[in-house]
């Protein structure tokens, strides 16, 4: 341990929640110029989640966080803190955490949004590991959630195949004295250079909504996919070598990597270049798409709640996104 470090951050319960309706390949078919060969082939994604009309991103982030709070046995009133990574809010303000902290009744916690695009549930790790770590904090709330259909241009063939919506949230809490679970590492970065590779235009100051914005859908997200494609695997495989020297293992000492699931291509290359092979590699992208921020929560739910990850196995996350963000995180179980 490190002299700040006085406690020990545990993941003590998980959960995801995905909103019934969904949206098939062959459904995008009738709405855009494409096939279902050509998604399938190019991103390995074949279906996605898509919220209600009537659902919010907070409305998918309380059914994750009680799930998690209830594999954690805490209590929403023992949250000292929630974080909400999204770039899919209910609205600037409040800021979405605090809508779920008046969903849950956590009315003893300070809450924020993060805004680190598909990086932010690992970003969202790291701080609250800070807190825990330091003895500041004991209960956690993270959430990752997003509905970026609604922000998606379905005129667009290139970015609106790719996402879809979901949550999936995490408490983590301080680890007690017999259980060895931690966060080991975490290493993050961020590259506004490239910020204009992924962007939603008309969603700030800088360009606030007008009539002209919208009918230019300058409010939906803007991608240069094949750009993003090739700075995905720097980054990520990046991140897996950074966070694999400076802990000086090796990739058979890791159980499982779970990259960002953006594109089954991407998470091939990242695995090929960090000498992953695909069978320690979680892929949850086929029926999801991209959910952002909620990809790595979800994968991880789905991978504890399945027995594939257990207790006591070392775990490697790594994501990139929108900014550009990225990194790693790497833990115990
Ligand atoms: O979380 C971060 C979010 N975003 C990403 O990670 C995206 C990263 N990028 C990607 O996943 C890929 O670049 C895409 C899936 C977006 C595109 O795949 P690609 O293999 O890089 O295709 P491309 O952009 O090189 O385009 C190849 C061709 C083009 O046609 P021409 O110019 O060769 O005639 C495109 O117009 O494929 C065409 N194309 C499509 N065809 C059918 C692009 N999108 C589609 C589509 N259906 N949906």
């Amino acid at each position: 341990m490190t002299p700040t470090q006085l406690f020990r951050t545990r993941i003590a319960g998980i959960g995801s929640y995905l909103p019934e309706k969904t949206l098939t390949n062959k459904d995008l078919e009738k709405i855009v110029d494409t096939s279902d060969e050509w998604i399938t082939e190019r991103t390995g994604i074949r279906s996605r989640h898509v919220a209600a009309d009537d659902q919010t991103t907070s409305d998918l982030a309380y059914v994750a966080a009680t799930k998690a709070l209830e594999m954690a046995d805490v209590s929403a009133k023992d949250l000292d803190l929630i974080i909400f990574a999204t770039v899919s809010p209910d609205q600037m303000m409040p800021s979405t955490a605090c809508v779920l902290q008046e969903k849950l009744k956590a009315n003893n916690c300070m809450a924020f949004d993060l805004t680190a695009a598909c990086s932010g549930f690992i970003y969202s790790l790291a701080i609250a590991d800070q807190f825990i770590k330091t003895g500041a904090y004991k209960n956690i709330l993270l959430v990752g959630a997003e509905i970026l259909t609604r922000f998606v241009n379905y005129q667009d063939r290139q970015t609106c195949i790719l996402f879809g919506d979901g949550a999936g949230a995490v408490v983590v809490r301080r680890a007690n004295d017999n259980e060895d679970s931690m966060i080991v590492s975490h290493h993050l970065h961020a590259e506004g250079a490239y910020g204009n590779l992924l962007s939603l235009p008309s969603s700030g100051a800088a360009m606030p909504p007008s009539h002209e914005n919208i009918e230019n859908n300058k409010h939906k997200v803007e991608m240069q996919g094949r750009e993003l494609f090739k700075q995905a695997v720097r980054t990520m495989a990046g991140a897996c070598v950074e966070a694999i020297e400076s802990n000086k293992l090796h990739t058979d000492d890791i159980d499982w990597l779970i990259p960002h699931q953006a594109n089954i291509r991407i998470i091939e290359s990242v695995a090929k270049h960090a000498k992953f092979p695909m069978e320690k590699v979680i892929v949850e992208i086929e029926n999801l798409g991209n959910t952002s921020a909620a990809t790595i929560p979800i994968a991880l739910d789905r991978s504890i709640r399945n027995g594939k990850i257990k207790r006591g196995q070392n775990i490697l996350l790594a994501a990139f996104g929108g900014g550009l963000t990225s990194g790693s995180i790497y833990f115990k179980y």
